[in-house]
């Protein structure tokens, strides 16, 4: 990716404490920053608990920083962010919907009009590969496929930017393999109507497969600790020797043992925000 590329998405010095019943509030992100811009695909790579899913709740407003603030295009988020739309772990669908109202709904906060509701609806599902169950409710259909209704449903507003929460965590291994695949060839095929990817996740190898860039959160509180280019071709193949180098030195540098006096808030055993060998 060109550095040159405007930011899309800025996150500048972030804070996030979070008040403890008992006594001092709980740090959860500390001087976060990063960018996103036009056309790429990051993952966010840390740890449970590590305040991944915080960080996107600020990015998308859901959610207010302690200090900091994040821009997108040009404007500061105040509140939710128009642009932005998300994909959730556990699909959050309305069970009572059927698949069509559940895209459709996105849209109606929106304000859109029925018919074109309707149509841009039927063009989501169609593109996510659910032609056909269009009127099907969640419980008829199996984790892979409500995963599909909720990018659906984040893909039928355009948004500028995705953010996406570990959505293919709750699926099975083929299930899953076979979601990120779609979800690729759409990306490089230029189908999305979307201009770039925020993914959360803890899985080192769908990081490495999926994302043009990788930033490492460190746990407690979190922080950017590592960002690591991507450069292998896509589609990548996960056997291929400098994949699996690559997994294998984000993992070591992850799983790290404290070797001496470790910085505190940064992986023991690593210098500050350390960048691995390009591949
Ligand atoms: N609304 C809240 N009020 C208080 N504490 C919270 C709140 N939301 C999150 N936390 C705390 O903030 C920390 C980070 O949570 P967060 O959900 O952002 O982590 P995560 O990296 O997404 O974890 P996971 O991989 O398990 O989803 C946790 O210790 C959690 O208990
Ligand atoms: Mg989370």
């Amino acid at each position: 990716m060109n550095p040159a590329t405007p930011a899309l998405v800025e996150v500048d010095r972030v804070r996030k404490l979070f008040p403890k019943g008992s006594g001092d509030d709980l740090l959860v992100l500390d001087d976060v920053s990063l960018t996103l811009r036009t056309g790429e695909i990051v993952s966010l790579l840390g740890r449970s608990g590590s305040g991944k899913s915080s960080l996107l709740r600020i990015i998308a407003g859901l959610m207010p920083a302690s200090q900091g603030r994040v821009t997108i295009g040009a404007d500061a988020v105040e509140g939710p962010a128009p642009g932005v739309a998300m994909v959730f772990q556990t699909f959050a669908l309305f069970p009572w919907l059927t698949v069509l109202e559940n895209v459709e709904l996105g849209l109606e906060a929106q304000r859109v009009e029925p018919g074109e509701r309707h149509k841009r609806a039927l063009a989501a599902i169609d593109l996510i590969g659910l032609d056909g169950y269009e009127s099907a409710y969640p419980k008829e259909l199996s984790g892979g496929m409500r995963q599909r209704v909720g990018l659906a449903r984040a893909l039928v507003v355009h948004p500028k930017v995705l953010l996406m929460d570990e959505p293919f965590s709750a699926l099975d291994v083929l299930t899953a393999e076979t979601l990120r695949t779609d979800l690729l060839d759409l990306w490089h095929e230029g189908r999305m109507p979307i201009s770039s990817i925020l993914l959360v996740t803890h899985n080192i190898e769908e990081a490495v497969l999926m994302s043009d860039r990788i930033l490492v959160f460190s746990s407690n509180p979190g922080r950017v600790a590592a960002e690591i280019k991507v450069e292998l071709p896509q589609p990548r193949n996960r056997l291929d020797p400098t994949f699996r180098r690559l997994v294998d030195d984000i993992y070591a540098l992850m799983t790290a043992r404290p070797t001496g006096k470790a910085m505190p808030g940064l992986f023991p055993g690593t210098g500050i925000a350390m960048l691995l060998p390009r591949v």
